[in-house]
């Protein structure tokens, strides 16, 4: 099975499968699945064809770099939650990857997904029961906790975390999870009340003790319309990550591998004179976490960055600057690139006039007036810009208004995502290492919480590495 990104395709590739397949009535998903798997082509869609399989071929190569699970072995538990569909697409991931997953399922989970389904995706049986004679003899509970390299359990409801923190075992699941050697992770997925509740924290905090390995939930959006929160399941390529760092320390995943990528940060110093200039309080913090962070997901990252007071970024190349104007210069110097973040805390103006001299104070005539004038704004430069970024993200760093003004910063500038934080001086966002932001996307609002700004950056990758991931189709 490949695979293909539509978003990866070069542009002429782009725009003759969407023509086609306006032409055709399909989508251009559907329409490249058609053209790879239709054996009689007529000349003009071989050219297509000829251009997807590479893109196809590419793609493979680049994914076998990024992540290789062969001959891993992962028992993957599924409970009885709404994110129990995403399982059909982790099955299908750990697969293309290598694994070999054996499905185990609660009887809760039978009213999310079919066992069906399951099995179609997994290529093995789905095993459900505990008291089922068949499977007791063919395999046993106990063969089957300890064949396998990893217990995934994902979603793991309130429910499974209860009985796992208790050491229930009154079930096919609970009992695996009770008669394992080998190492767990679980992705936690439920309403964010009941991932509040004292009961689930307290059940959190004694998995964690006995070594459990978690990863997620997320803030987000919940399934039921109108809930938001912590609860949400972590997305499939994050689990694939926290397995991959598991099963494979030491070979952490590039899901980034061949995506370059741009990233500003700090202020920029507006000079008046040659000794004083203009400036704000960004200290590059964030910015220079986003860059490591895109820098260790696998993508090649350029760095442009302001006067700041902190080392450049281990997995990036960066490139000092002083003004707005040099940014701009160095970020289209940069291009072209598949991701643009602007995380700097550009001036928006700068003095019309900058003295030779130092400027000096003259007696009893008061301060002298700054004319100043506006500087480039580098993000609107970059939405509207040839080689525009395929996924452009900006930052807003306002003090009132926050999400009124992050929504018109994000159509003006034509921007695909902004995450807006709240810089007010109580916050202690401005140089400090917290930062708590929203994320506003051309369909949407998410509310993250407060975090480290590595943690924030992390969190980002993370959304960047799935916004790539939802346009792959299998072919
Ligand atoms: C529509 C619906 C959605 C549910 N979603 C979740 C969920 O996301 N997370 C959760 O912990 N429980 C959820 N539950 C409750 C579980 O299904 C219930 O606790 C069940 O006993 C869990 O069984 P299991 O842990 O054996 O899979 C949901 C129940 C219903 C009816």
């Amino acid at each position: 099975m490949a695979s293909i990104t539509i978003r990866n395709l070069d542009k002429e590739t782009k725009q003759a499968l969407r023509k086609l397949a306006a032409e055709n009535g399909h989508s251009m998903e559907e329409e490249a699945r058609i053209l790879l798997g239709n054996a009689k082509k007529t000349a003009k869609h071989k050219l297509i064809s000829l251009a997807l399989q590479k893109a196809s071929i590419k793609q493979a190569e680049s994914e076998e770099i990024e992540l290789n699970l062969h001959d891993k072995r992962i028992l993957l538990v599924i409970g009885g939650g709404i994110a129990a569909y995403k399982c059909l697409d982790l099955i299908r991931r750990l697969r293309e990857r290598g694994a070999s997953v054996r499905p185990v399922m609660t009887k809760a989970a039978h009213e999310f997904v079919t066992p069906l389904s399951v099995s179609a995706i997994a290529n093995d049986k789905v095993f459900s029961e505990l008291f089922d004679r068949d499977d007791e003899h063919d395999i046993g509970h106990i063969r089957l906790s300890r064949g396998a390299d990893l217990i995934v359990v994902a979603p793991a409801t309130a429910d499974l975390m209860a009985k796992m923190a208790q050491g229930h075992a009154n079930d096919l699941a609970s009992t695996v999870l009770m008669a394992t050697n080998k190492p767990v992770l679980i992705a936690p997925a439920m309403n964010p009340q009941m991932w509040s509740h004292p009961a689930t924290q307290r059940n959190l905090t004694t998995l964690q003790s006995d070594g459990i390995n978690f990863i997620g939930p997320n803030a987000g959006e919940m399934a039921e319309s109108g809930e938001a929160g912590v609860g949400r399941m972590a997305e499939p390529m994050e689990i694939l990550s926290a397995i991959s760092n598991i099963l494979v320390p030491g070979n952490p995943p590039k899901p980034l591998a061949g995506k370059r990528a741009i990233v500003t940060s700090g202020p920029t110093h507006e000079p008046i004179d040659p000794v004083r200039y203009i400036a704000n309080r960004s200290s590059g913090k964030q910015g220079h976490a986003i860059a490591e962070a895109l820098g260790r997901a696998g993508a090649e990252v350029i760095l442009v960055s302001g006067p700041v007071n902190i080392a450049n970024p281990e997995h990036a190349e960066t490139i000092k600057v002083q003004t707005a104007r040099e940014m701009k210069q160095a970020v289209e110097t940069a291009l072209p690139a598949d991701i643009g973040v602007m995380v700097a805390a550009v001036a928006d103006w700068r003095s019309v006039n900058q003295a030779d001299e130092k400027m000096k104070k003259e007696n009893d005539k008061g301060p002298s007036s700054l004319k100043l004038t506006e500087n480039p704004d580098i993000l609107k430069t970059l939405g509207y810009h040839e080689n525009r970024p395929t996924l452009l993200i900006g930052f807003a760093a306002e003090t009132e208004h926050l999400e009124r003004y992050a929504k018109a910063k994000l159509k003006s500038k034509n921007a695909d995502w902004i995450i807006a934080n709240d810089v007010s001086p109580e916050g202690g966002v401005m140089g400090g290492d917290k930062n708590t932001v929203k994320r506003l996307t051309r369909t949407g609002i998410e509310s993250w919480p407060r975090m480290n700004k590595q943690d924030v950056a992390q969190k980002l990758v993370d959304e960047i590495v799935n916004h790539f991931e939802v346009e792959t189709i299998e072919v």
